[in-house]
């Protein structure tokens, strides 16, 4: 059987891992070939193929990014867009599909299997950690353990300066790198997009920290609002998901901060360097993993189905259960770190 596998959506650490899995399992075990779609849905879109095989994967395990390329492409939107995947697969005579993605790659993938019959396995992937189906998606992890070196940096340099550090980290939607690498990093404050913050408690927090002696650091995920929304309408801006994405939650903080309380205070953006680089071995053990069964729901031809973590076993869910809903921090286990805060 020949099988496509692409990569869609924001990349993140582990990728190459997945891919690297699917193809040695594949051509040793099963016999199969490998057609590399190439930046995600882009490629079935427009017959752009990558070379896979087992010399094709030599050596990326430890590699950041995908060597397949990726977008955030989607076919749905794209006129005919349904149809020109389905001819490509058919031209390339791909029996099998593996899509390597987040909610909108896997939501494609799920109307493709649903409505189309086409023969898909999804593999889910995002450092946001926000796919409800599985307990971890692997890039997580590797960006928590950045987002918390670089706090762990920033004390000693808000300690020197006894200034307040704003350090922005991603998730737009789900606070859950700024709540593990906050937590993991001894922050005063962690701010996510599930609980809308009040400005003035922050600056409370932030004034019984200098009053320790303590320089404070704040944790803010890029789609933190305040209590008021005020922020939201000035200087939200759309993303490429149609979604309203603030700009600058950080930097607007800072300056809050420092007008509300007189000290001084900074911001720091980590952005995509979240994103790159080698994953951390727990991503590229739970990638491997998820490469290796996403290859037996082929053989199995268990179709429209989700490889998953739950627990310590990797599970197989429908696709279209998985990109149903995102998974948000709880608010008890936002209590529970609210301890520290201050
Ligand atoms: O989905 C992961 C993510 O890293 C988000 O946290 C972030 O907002 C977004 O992707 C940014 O991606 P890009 O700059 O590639 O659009």
């Amino acid at each position: 059987m020949r099988v496509g596998v692409l990569t869609g959506g924001g990349d993140c650490p582990g990728l190459n891992a997945v891919i690297r899995a699917i193809v040695r399992k594949g051509v040793q075990e099963y016999d199969y070939e490998f057609v590399g779609f190439r930046d995600g849905w882009r490629g079935p879109l427009e017959n752009a193929t990558v070379r896979l095989d087992i010399p094709a994967v030599r050596g990326i395990l430890p590699r950041g990014g995908t060597i397949l390329g990726s977008s955030r492409t989607n076919p749905l939107n794209a006129r005919d867009g349904i149809r020109r995947v389905e001819a490509t697969l058919a031209e390339r005579e791909i029996g099998a599909l593996i899509v390597i993605g987040g909610e909108d790659t896997l939501g494609v993938a799920a109307r493709l299997a649903d409505e189309h019959g086409v023969h898909v396995v999804g593999v889910p992937k995002t450092i946001d950690n926000d796919l409800s189906a599985t307990d971890y998606t692997f890039g997580f992890d590797t960006a928590v353990n950045i987002a918390t070196e670089a706090i762990d940096r920033l004390h000693t340099t808000a300690e020197s300066h006894m200034r307040v550090l704003v350090v922005e980290v991603m998730g737009r939607h789900a606070g859950w790198i700024a709540l593990h690498s906050g937590l993991a990093g001894g922050a005063n404050v962690i701010l996510i997009p599930e609980q809308r913050f009040d400005i003035e408690q922050v600056c409370t927090w932030v004034t019984s920290r200098f009053r320790a002696s303590y320089a404070p650091i704040v944790v803010v995920a890029e789609g933190a609002v305040p209590g008021d929304g005020d922020m939201v309408l000035k200087d939200g801006t759309l993303d490429s998901f149609g979604h309203v994405r603030l700009s600058g939650v950080g930097e607007w903080l800072a300056k809050e901060i420092e007008k509300r309380t007189g000290k001084e205070a900074r911001t720091t953006v980590l952005g995509h360097v979240q994103r790159g680089g080698t994953p951390s071995a727990f991503d590229r053990w739970l990638a491997t993993r998820f490469g290796l069964h996403a290859i037996d729901c082929v053989r199995d031809g268990d179709f429209g189905t989700m490889v998953a973590l739950r627990g310590t076993d990797i599970v197989r869910v429908p696709l279209a259960e998985a990109t149903a809903r995102l998974k948000t921090v709880d608010p008890g286990l936002y209590e529970e770190v609210g301890v520290f805060f201050g």
